[in-house]
């Protein structure tokens, strides 16, 4: 078989991608789930033909899938240009957003200029939130190259950067054109980071899936080992939920927020521990076993659902333990627990200093309500070594 006629077999026999729909009024779109996606010509098609195109990426993720994006958008523009940001959570800042905004005026981007994410939920949070701001709102595509941002970060249109004093606080809601995740890019993940995006698997079990739950701890190993019919299950249910979710409810006005279980824990650990010391899914991950203890002391899951999540967790390699209250000194109540709500209480579900907590009723349904002080210090001084 000569070298065209193999790549034309390729390309008639690639398989079609996998399709879940986040439905929103005007501005439905389309996440695409398959191997070797990024790629593919076709995985743009349909998308604006804008002249210029700019890929966001990262130090890491540009060297191992950069020039395949680039062959595979010169087909749709016919100027692909790249930047290179650098990597980790400690770069989610003004200035990095800057960078882009540098580039987009450095190649006389317009209004029809066309952003790609190629990369983690860092580099996706920080090129949508780019979009939502240059010129007052341009288009983009997310590109998730994580476990955590294929079954999250990309999806959903929540966009944005850090505040030393609280995560993501500047941001904006900016739905993506679609969002292309390339299943095979999971291959080069370093194991920790797939640890890390199974925290926001586990996390659609209690609020939303309890088959998805029962699923997960009957598959957990499949996963770990990237068993990639797993993985497309495990990507392409949690996709299913979220675009369902934020169908419902796209600005958090009321259902949304069940996707935050775990988060007003995690963020504190993430801000108060100094940006980057725990990956965003670890600080998920042990938030999550918080909030279900949280939930037990106000008798609204079983202990024996607390026990599930927590194993699980635990299985995946995720911390189930908070870090010593000393780091979250801040101030005179050095060292204990009023120091981790300080920080919690920059959470955006907060509203006059009221924290509204994610609870667990059970696995497969969530609450949001406020809880008293004493209580989730008590969990706080139980689960923090
Ligand atoms: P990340 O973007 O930092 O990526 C993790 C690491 O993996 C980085 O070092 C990255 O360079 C590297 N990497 C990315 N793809 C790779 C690949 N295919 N092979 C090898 N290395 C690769 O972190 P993340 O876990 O993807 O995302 C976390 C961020 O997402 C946090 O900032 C969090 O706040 C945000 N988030 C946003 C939402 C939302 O709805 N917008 C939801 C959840 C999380
Ligand atoms: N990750 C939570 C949300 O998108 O609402």
């Amino acid at each position: 078989m000569s070298s065209s006629h193999a790549e034309t077999h390729a390309a008639t026999h690639a398989q079609a991608p996998e399709l879940v729909r986040v439905g929103l009024v005007g501005r439905s779109y389309d996440i695409l789930i398959g191997e070797n996606l990024l790629g593919q010509a076709s995985s743009y098609t349909g998308l604006p033909a804008a002249p210029l195109a700019l890929v966001v990426t990262n130090e890491v993720v540009a060297p191992l899938y950069a020039d395949t994006l680039r062959q595979a958008l010169r087909a749709h523009h016919s100027r692909v240009e790249m930047l290179v940001l650098p990597d980790g959570e400690n770069h989610k800042t003004w200035h990095t957003l800057n960078l882009i905004f540098d580039a987009l005026l450095g190649h006389g981007a317009d209004r029809q200029t066309l952003l790609y994410a190629l990369g983690g939920g860092v580099v996706g949070d920080m090129t949508g939130f780019a979009a939502a701001c240059f010129m007052r709102g341009v288009d983009y595509v997310q590109i998730p190259t994580t476990l955590l941002a294929q079954v999250d970060s990309s999806v959903g249109g929540k966009t944005a950067i850090n505040h030393p004093l609280g995560k993501n606080m500047i941001g904006a809601f900016h739905q993506p054109l679609r969002v292309v995740c390339d299943l095979g890019t999971l291959k080069s993940l370093p194991q920790r980071e797939l640890q890390a995006g199974l925290a926001e698997v586990i996390k659609y079990g209690p609020v939303a899936d309890a088959d998805l739950f029962d699923w997960l701890e009957s598959n957990l190993d499949r996963l770990l080992a990237r068993d990639p019919v797993a993985l497309t299950r495990a990507v392409r249910r949690s996709c299913e939920i979220k675009a369902e979710v934020v169908s419902q409810d796209e600005r958090e006005g009321g259902l949304r927020a069940i996707l935050n279980f775990g988060h007003t824990f995690g963020h504190a650990i993430e801000s108060g521990m100094g940006y980057g010391s725990w990956l965003h899914g670890e600080a998920v991950a042990c938030g999550m076993v918080m909030a279900a203890h949280l939930s037990a002391a106000l008798r609204m899951a079983q202990p024996s659902d607390v026990d599930r999540l927590t194993h699980l967790i635990e299985r995946a390699g995720l911390p189930v333990r908070g870090p010593a209250l000393k780091h979250f000194a801040d101030g005179m109540d050095a060292g204990n627990a009023a120091n981790y709500t300080a920080w919690m209480r920059h959470d955006k579900k907060s509203s006059a200093g009221t924290i509204a907590y994610v609870l667990m009723e059970g696995l497969g349904r969530a609450k949001v309500q406020s809880v008293p002080d004493a209580l989730v210090q008590q969990v706080i001084e139980d689960r923090c070594a």
